[in-house]
């Protein structure tokens, strides 16, 4: 166990944790907003993440208490509520209510959580909070859960408790990716494929561009976005977007009504298209044909599905300008990260014309990292 969580620990509650676990954050290659429309993603794992030292109580008591904030936090797990835990503390205490919903007997626990992902920068924060709770949880109780199942638990917890509408990429991408590889699920049937990602072997880097300015999935965007894809499968008579197939797809617009609804659904019926593309080009070891369809999806999601923004907008051309193989948002949008895929030396060259584009607008400076394909949630019990 890592000395700096397990001393924070021992400082705040006098004894030692029964074990430590790290939830990673994830970025979305491509398939963005598809997931929720029971289409496909393509995300893979990030080394950076939220670590939780954690602890049994033998009473129905939580404390949960953070590296990256002040105070201990309790709860009664008994008495979970909505109302009664707001701000971060919601997360973990969600998941406790939702294994609880579930029938499983689940009672207090203590938990330090430490993390260094950049927080609201669409990099799955929250999932990972949840995922580390619910895998910490299910080892330290027993219950012998499958990932599959924990994901779910941590949406239900998000979107139930929280009260998030969020899909379920990023909770499957924390909980099941693997090394060097990315993470094909179907979100209806969660049917998975893990597919190389060769980064290295191709000369290859993956930027990732933090534009730095905030976004709040809770301000409605992402809900209303949701909306607008349940009336049109509605119009369309589907029973989710993901059954209007490409070859469909102009007769759908033909008969939806003019406004953002033809819009919404040539973004979500494209961008599948563009998953399985992105998949297939995997598949056949063609990692650095990827770019045009990263870029398509940019232009996807800025021009249909609205939910681009100046800074990303900025963030994506600058790197195609500077000889990235392909850009774009990640994640919800409105906000947050893009990435861009680049051969090796040019990634800081990438990263300062980046920069330079954002100081010419006089826009606050993005941070810039590489990252590679991590694994998913680790972390064992280590006594008692
Ligand atoms: C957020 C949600 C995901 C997904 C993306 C957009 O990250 O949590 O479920 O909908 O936005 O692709």
């Amino acid at each position: 166990m890592s000395c700096d969580l397990c001393s924070a620990f021992a400082a705040l509650y006098g004894r030692t944790p029964d074990g430590e676990w790290m939830a990673p954050g994830r970025v979305n290659l491509i398939g963005e907003h598809t997931d929720y429309n029971d289409g496909f993603v393509l995300p893979m794992a990030l080394h950076l993440g939220v670590r939780a030292a954690v602890a049994r109580r033998t009473d129905d008591r939580l404390r949960v208490a953070s590296r990256q904030q002040r105070g201990v936090i309790e709860i009664e797990a008994d008495r979970l509520t909505q109302a009664a835990v707001r701000g971060w503390a919601a997360y973990p205490a969600g998941v406790i209510w939702a294994l609880r919903q579930a029938g499983h007997a689940v009672g207090g626990y203590d938990f330090v959580f430490d993390g260094d992902l950049p927080a609201e920068a669409g990099l799955s924060s929250s999932a990972a909070i949840e995922c580390v709770t619910a895998l910490a949880v299910s080892e330290l109780a027993d219950l012998a859960l499958d990932r599959a199942t924990l994901a779910l638990l941590a949406q239900r917890a998000e979107n139930e408790f929280v009260g998030v509408p969020t899909g379920i990429m990023d909770q499957f991408a924390s909980l099941l990716c693997t090394a060097d590889h990315a993470l094909l699920l179907d979100a209806r049937s969660l049917e998975r494929e893990q597919l190389p990602l060769p980064l290295d072997r191709n000369g290859l880097a993956l930027l990732i561009v933090d534009t730095a300015a905030p976004r709040r999935l809770t301000d409605g965007d992402y809900a209303s976005r949701r909306r607008a894809c349940a009336e049109a499968a509605h119009a369309l008579s589907v029973s989710s977007l993901r059954d209007v197939p490409l070859t469909g797809l102009d007769a759908a617009l033909c008969s939806l009504p003019e406004g953002e609804l033809p819009r919404r659904v040539r973004h979500v019926v494209t961008e599948n298209a563009r998953v399985l593309g992105a998949a297939a080009l995997l598949r056949a070891g063609q990692i650095d044909r990827l770019g045009p369809l990263l870029n398509a999806s940019h232009a996807s999601l800025r021009d249909d599905y609205d939910v681009s923004s100046l800074e990303l907008d900025v963030a994506v051309e600058a790197a195609i300008h500077a000889g990235a193989l392909g850009a774009r948002l990640t994640g919800a949008g409105f906000g947050g990260c893009a990435i861009a895929l680049v051969p090796q030396e040019l990634a800081d060259n990438v990263a300062m014309a980046v920069e330079h584009a954002f100081d010419q607008r006089r826009l606050a400076a993005p941070r810039s990292f590489t990252a590679t394909a991590a694994t998913g949630a680790r972390g064992h019990v280590s006594h008692g």
